[in-house]
């Protein structure tokens, strides 16, 4: 396991990322503890999926670093000097971190649970009764313990999601993070998806980083938020500050903006 109790789980150090010559991260520091709940709000645009995809090392950074825990993940150390990490420490140090994004990507061409159960025996080598075993308690616990046999195509989109959460979880990573997991949902099946979040964040130890627009969802689960805008953390605080009496005018504009909506 990476880190003590005293590191934080996640350190971003003068992350610069750009694209092409699109600065999208300018110089970010942030960190999470263990166990944190923090939820990034911000403008289209203003850089929080690439933290998400930074962490699942989908993305590179273009400077800077990235630390899970007390070793980092995006460099390794060679000759005395930190260098882009290969991609097999990439692969290693991925295993701590599980990512559910919008669209949930199950494998359509295979049952929920063998979506489940696929990479902790592949990757993991768990065995075949163990993967099976873990995989429905964690549709017990997201309420689809009868759906284990079905296809994906069969079950809503918020199922979908909620079996995506349960594929995230069936690895055991000690950082969860979830990027905008309900905005192409319907309405209905919204609830059910935060509720199992909800429910996560109560009973679990897990340290999740969250991209929402659900304000009352991300006041009930988080303990910190960041907002971002221009590659930048504008203001930070607890979920009452932040949602109720913002410093900044930014902030303020953006709130007034989503609760418009
Ligand atoms: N693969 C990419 N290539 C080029 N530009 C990208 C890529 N991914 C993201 N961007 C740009 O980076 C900026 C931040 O995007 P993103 O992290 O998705 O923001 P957010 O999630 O806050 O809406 C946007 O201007 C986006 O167009
Ligand atoms: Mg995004």
């Amino acid at each position: 396991m990476p880190g003590t109790e005293d590191t934080p789980m996640v350190r971003f150090e003068k992350v610069v990322k750009k694209f092409g010559d699109h600065t999208v991260l300018d110089h970010l520091d942030f960190t999470v503890k263990r166990g944190d709940r923090v939820t990034l709000i911000g403008p289209s645009g203003s850089g929080k999926t690439t933290i998400l995809r930074l962490l699942m090392t989908l993305e590179k950074v273009t400077d800077g670093m990235i630390w899970v825990g007390d070793e980092p993940l995006s460099h390794v150390r060679k000759r005395g000097k930190w260098v882009p990490a290969p991609e097999k420490h990439l692969r290693r140090r991925r295993l701590s971190i599980g990512m559910v994004f919008q669209h949930f990507n199950l494998f359509p061409n295979m049952s929920v649970i063998d979506n489940i159960t696929e990479a902790p025996i592949r990757v993991l080598g768990r065995s075949k009764s163990e993967a099976r075993e873990r995989a429905l308690d964690l549709l017990e616990m997201v309420g689809l313990a009868d759906k284990a046999d079905q296809h994906p195509t069969t079950l809503s989109g918020g199922q979908q999601q909620r079996v995506a959460i349960a594929r995230a979880l069936a690895m055991e990573p000690e950082v969860l993070l979830l990027d905008e997991v309900t905005s192409a949902l319907d309405p209905e099946t919204v609830d059910d998806v935060l509720n199992v979040l909800r429910e996560i964040a109560r009973t679990t130890e897990i340290t999740m980083l969250i991209v929402t627009h659900e304000m009352r969802f991300a006041r009930d689960v988080s303990n910190r938020v960041l907002m971002f805008d221009g590659g930048r953390i504008v203001e930070e605080g607890t979920p009452e500050k932040i949602f109720t009496n913002p410093d900044h005018e930014r902030t303020q504009r953006f709130l007034q903006a989503i609760v418009g909506k």
